[in-house]
This record gives structure tokens, sequence and C-alpha cells, in this order.
């Protein structure tokens, strides 16, 4: 492999443990969630050891302290997404931060307000995360859910585009990468169509954002979500990007302490952004932990990370090919897909596929994925699924192909 990323593997501490049948722990589930290296559990625990208090609210040192820390990760996060410092916003994961614009733009006095005859388009290939928002707040608003079919090869049909964004659709929210394929969209054809009918795009960078770099100026978008547990950081925190003047113009979907400007028994006005989106005490050892995770994907370098991945996917493919009764599902060549790869074994349901794999040390992801629509479409109870990141390595993929072999003679299928 010309990318050799292998001194990393040992900065993250779960590799150190045996797994089922006294195995090493061979992880391709990295799409579900992300191992962590110690500086990011490190970076963590030392917030509660040293520093713990409510930012933005005391006059003591360690709320002074938190609030530095806090506001640190925001400016770090907003530099690893080509981002404006206040157009970050902490939530609480990446379907929060989904949730809270679709929230937003069905409230009155934001602009856009979504109401009924205006259009929201998604995809057939949305994780739920980014299909029922919408399917939610249409239906609060009378607004209607339009969609693009994916093609054969699991990829997204935009031979209808100009049928599918109209002169009524108000947002397109669309995932950057395919948590099931692995492909990656063609965004700009998309915001392209969506800014000259003057809709805003948002966009799930969940499986993105974690394993290739990422500048919102260039992506062209309007909003942008991703989590923290997918980018080598903690769980409970998840990122929402939004253009300074766009999310000045929302209403916010959380109320509560520390996002007033004033406040009288009868009504209240709202911060600035983003303060306004960050109702409550936030989640601020989780933001300084995801902020030691950014640190530490730059040492090793996005770009890297990215080369790496593609190469064990093209390996993984390539492998999979060869083997008899195993389908993959999703594009089969390396042209915009990154590295999640979903698989099926003829006469095996996924699960069982999982189950014997996991008594190899092997954890994959295998059922609907969170994409119960895509698989009804695919007719598909489900597949299994193996997904990189950078402290995976060629011999993962030998044991996977080896394993799946394994799984065929356990149960009897093909040759
Ligand atoms: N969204 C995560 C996945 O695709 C959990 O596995």
């Amino acid at each position: 492999m010309s990318v050799d990323l292998s001194k990393y593997k040992k900065d993250f501490p779960i590799f150190a443990r045996k797994v089922r049948g006294g195995n090493p722990l061979i992880y391709l589930d990295s799409g579900a969630t992300s191992q962590k290296p110690e500086s990011v559990i490190s970076a963590e625990a030392d917030f509660y050891r040293t520093i713990n208090a409510a930012v933005h609210r005391g006059a003591h040192l360690l709320a002074e302290e938190a609030s530095e820390a806090y506001e640190s990760a925001r400016a770090n996060v907003a530099k690893f997404i080509g981002a404006k410092t206040d157009e970050v916003v902490f939530t609480k994961s990446a379907t929060e931060s989904l949730n809270m614009i679709a929230y937003s733009l069905g409230n009155l006095g934001s602009t856009p307000h979504i109401s009924a005859g205006d259009e929201i388009v998604v995809s057939e290939m949305e994780h739920h995360a980014n299909l029922i928002p919408w399917q939610q707040l249409a239906k609060r608003t009378g607004a209607k859910l339009t969609w693009f079919s994916i093609t054969k090869d699991g990829r997204l049909d935009l031979s209808d585009i100009s049928s599918v964004i109209t002169k009524k659709t108000k947002i397109v929210a669309i995932t950057h990468q395919s948590n099931v394929f692995g492909t990656i969209v063609p965004l700009s054809e998309i915001t392209k169509a969506a800014h000259a009918v003057g809709a805003l795009v948002v966009l799930d960078a969940c499986q993105s954002a974690p394993h290739f770099s990422i500048d919102v100026k260039k992506l062209d978008v309007d909003f942008l979500a991703f989590s923290g547990h997918k980018t080598l950081g903690p769980t409970g925190v998840g990122v929402l990007w939004g253009k300074a003047d766009v999310l000045e113009k929302l209403e916010p979907a959380l109320f509560g302490g520390s996002m007033v400007d004033s406040v009288t028994m009868e009504s209240a006005t709202w911060a600035n952004v983003p303060r306004k989106f960050e109702a409550g005490v936030p989640n601020m050892a989780q933001a300084v932990g995801l902020s030691a995770a950014i640190d530490y994907l730059n040492i090793v370098g996005m770009d890297k990370i990215f080369e790496h991945e593609q190469e064990l996917t093209e390996q993984l493919l390539s492998g999979l090919s060869k083997i008899s009764g195993v389908n993959v599902v999703g594009p089969l060549d390396m042209k915009d897909r990154g590295g999640v790869i979903s698989f099926t074994v003829d006469g095996v349901h996924p699960h069982d596929v999982g189950q014997v794999l996991d008594q190899y040390g092997i954890a994959v992801r295998t059922g609907h994925h969170c994409a119960w629509p895509l698989m009804k479409k695919l007719n598909l109870v489900g597949t299994t699924r193996a997904s990189f990141h950078l402290y995976n390595d060629s011999n993962d993929i030998y044991a996977l192909l080896e394993a799946i072999e394994k799984v065929k003679s356990y149960f009897k299928v093909g040759k």
C-alpha cells in the first residue's frame, strides 16, 4: 500500500483488547461509530479533571477556562470545514443538527418559512436522520416531500433533476456520501439546480467529514451536519454549520438558558448566532474532545486518510468480486465512492453473516443501516457492511475475505 498509517493504530487503546474467541479486534464498523485515540479520551477526561464549569455563565476562573476551551473547540471545528467560527453550532448529534434545521424552518418568523405548497427534496439513499425530520416538517406544514431515485449501480439518478428541483423547491436535503453504498453524490449539479430556484441545500456530511477534507465554501451548501463520534471524537456532540446570513434568519428550535438577549414574563429575544441555537449548558467536555479529534486528524492528514481508505476499498472490492455468491450492493468501481462497502452473501441472512464474522473478531454492521426505504427499493432485508477508518489495514481485508469463505462453508452455500 502506498499510504502507510500503521504507526497510528497504537494510539487507539481499544485495539489492545481481545474480543470473541480471544481474537484481536478487527473493527470494520466505523460508519456506525469510529474508535477514539488516547488524546481524545484524555482531552474529555481532563476537561472534567481540571476545568469543569458551566460555560458562559460563572464569574470564576474555572468558568473562564471552560468557556475558553469550548470556544476554541468551536474555532477548531470551523477551521476543519473552512467555515467562520460563529457559523458553527454544537448540538448533541448530527441527528439533532438535522432535526434542528428542519424544525426551525417550520417555525413562524424563520426565513424561509416552509409552508403548504412548498417542496422539500431528499433522495432514496438518505439515512433516516436526513429523511424523517423532513417528512415531519412536510406533515406539520403541508409542504410536499419529493426525492431523487437511485440508479442500479447505487448512484443518485439526476436524469430528471429539473422535474425534481422545481420553482416550488425550498430545501434540498442530501447525503454527501451514502452510509449504505459509499457513493459520493455529484453535489455541484445539485447545488447549482437548487440555488437557481432559490432553494437552500442541507448536506448530511456524517460519512464524509470524518474521512476526507471538507470546505463548506467550495461545497457551496447552506447547511452541513456531522457527528463527533464518527470523527474519532466523543459521543454526545454533533456539529451544525450554516451560512451566517442564513442562520441569522432562522428562529431557534430549542429554548432556555444562555440563548437569549432579553426576557420578560411575556416574551424573549435571542442572542446572536451561534448562541441562539445552543440553549442550556452545552456538551462542553465533548466539544473539547471533538477538538482533540480534529487535531489528531490534522496530524495524520485528511488527504492521506482518504487515500488510505481508497486503497482499502479497492482491495476489498477486488477481493469480494472473486468470491462466488457474494454481491456488492452499490458502486463496483472506485469513481466517487468512499470506504463503505455493503454486500450480501447468497442464501445467508446478513445477521447470520455478521454473527459468524464476529466469531473471528470481525466487527461489521448488518441490517437496514437506518435506510429502510433504500432496502425496500433494492428488495433486500439488509446487507452486511464493512466501513473503514485510518486504523484499518490490508490485514483486516484479508481477514474479512477469509472469514466470508468460512461463512459460506458454515452455511453450506456456494462453492
Ligand atoms: N448512522 C450510522 C450507520 O450508518 C449509525 O451505521
